[in-house]
């Protein structure tokens, strides 16, 4: 692999993951240039302060390749259009991004040549964009099921378990990092359904989608107290599924008895089960959020681009 300059957008929760993950000697053809922050000043253990800038356009035109890590749709999404139509690769965390100018984006990384990574933005850790993108291309794929948000499923884990009411569970996932800076995305459920709208946009196309949505910013211990008589749990569920003339797509609480596999799924852990009409029904579960699992995704999203840069100057030397 040539050497590869990265330019990092954000250095928080995940930043900072990415960061540590690439100090290991293996990775040494992958590099950071400069790294975007707003607040110079900020303790950052493990960071080289000299490589910190509030300059957007210094790090996204002194880079080979973007990674955005900040969040929110409007900086992030002005970044990325940038590195996208300069023909720079690039690779997000972001599905509120996704969820809201996807297909634009996409449209110009095809015009400019570029390519988007985004596995991280869907289930941490777990590689479920590539199993769809990749391991499934030859399956047509008939639904998506899942707990795909890790603070949600945190939440419900502390109550259940210690007793914890709502609001300190919370406080708990915002401490470990796994929720978004504004965690009524979490709660609310709109972070499920930004990651259920790209995986149903990949495993089904762009299609007209019914859409039901319903958080657990109003569960209280009364509910999980009730659901644990009757030898139930509660779970923070997102599903999409092809219906005629368009898909649906659900985010909901359910009450799920003991024995159901998603009632051992624990803390920030994720779970999906995807059908498919052949291969039938394929169970994956891990870490959705998270420091380190989700900057391996990141990780790995720019060692496959990285990887292809490399083919293609090969390729351009060849000809
Ligand atoms: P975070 O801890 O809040 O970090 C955000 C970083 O971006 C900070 O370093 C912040 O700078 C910087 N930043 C934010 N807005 C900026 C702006 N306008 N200009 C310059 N810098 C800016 O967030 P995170 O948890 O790492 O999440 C990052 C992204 O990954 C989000 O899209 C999130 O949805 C996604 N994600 C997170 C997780 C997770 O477990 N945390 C998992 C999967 C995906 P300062 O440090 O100076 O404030
Ligand atoms: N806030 C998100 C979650 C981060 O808790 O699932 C991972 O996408």
């Amino acid at each position: 692999m040539r050497e590869v300059t990265i330019g990092l957008l954000g250095c928080g929760t995940v930043g900072q993951g990415f960061v540590n993950l690439l100090k290991q000697d293996r990775f040494r053809p992958l590099s950071i240039g400069r790294i975007l922050v707003r607040d110079l000043c900020k303790e950052r253990p493990g960071i080289d302060r000299a490589l910190l800038t509030t300059n957007a356009i210094e790090v996204i035109d002194n880079c080979d390749l973007v990674v955005e890590l900040i969040g929110g749709v409007h900086s992030a999404g002005a970044y990325l259009r940038r590195a996208l139509r300069s023909g720079r690769d690039v690779v997000t965390a972001n599905k509120a991004l996704l969820a809201d100018s996807g297909r634009e984006l996409f449209a110009i990384a095809r015009t400019s040549g570029a390519r988007v990574g985004f596995e991280a933005s869907v289930c941490g850790g777990i590689p479920v964009i590539r199993a769809i993108e990749h391991g499934l291309a030859g399956d047509s794929i008939e639904s998506i099921i899942g707990i795909v948000n890790g603070t949600c499923n945190y939440i419900l884990t502390r109550m259940e378990e210690n007793g914890a009411d709502f609001d300190a569970a919370l406080r708990l996932a915002q401490e470990r990092g796994f929720a978004e800076a504004d965690a009524t995305l979490d709660v609310s459920g709109a972070d499920a359904l930004q990651k259920m709208r790209i995986l149903a946009e990949l495993a089904f196309g762009a299609a007209h989608a019914r859409v039901r949505v319903h958080g657990i910013d109003d569960i209280d211990r009364e509910e999980i107290e009730q659901a644990r008589s009757r030898r139930c749990v509660i779970r923070h569920v997102a599903s999409a599924r092809r219906l005629p003339g368009g898909v649906e797509l659900r985010v909901e609480r359910r009450e799920l008895p003991e024995s159901h596999p998603f009632a051992a799924v624990r803390d920030e852990n994720n779970a999906v089960i995807i059908r498919g009409r052949a291969v039938g029904e394929l169970t994956f579960v891990g870490k959705g959020a998270g420091s380190l699992p989700t900057a391996a995704a990141v990780l790995s999203d720019v060692i496959e681009l990285a990887g292809r840069r490399r083919a293609a100057v090969l390729r351009a030397n060849l000809t």
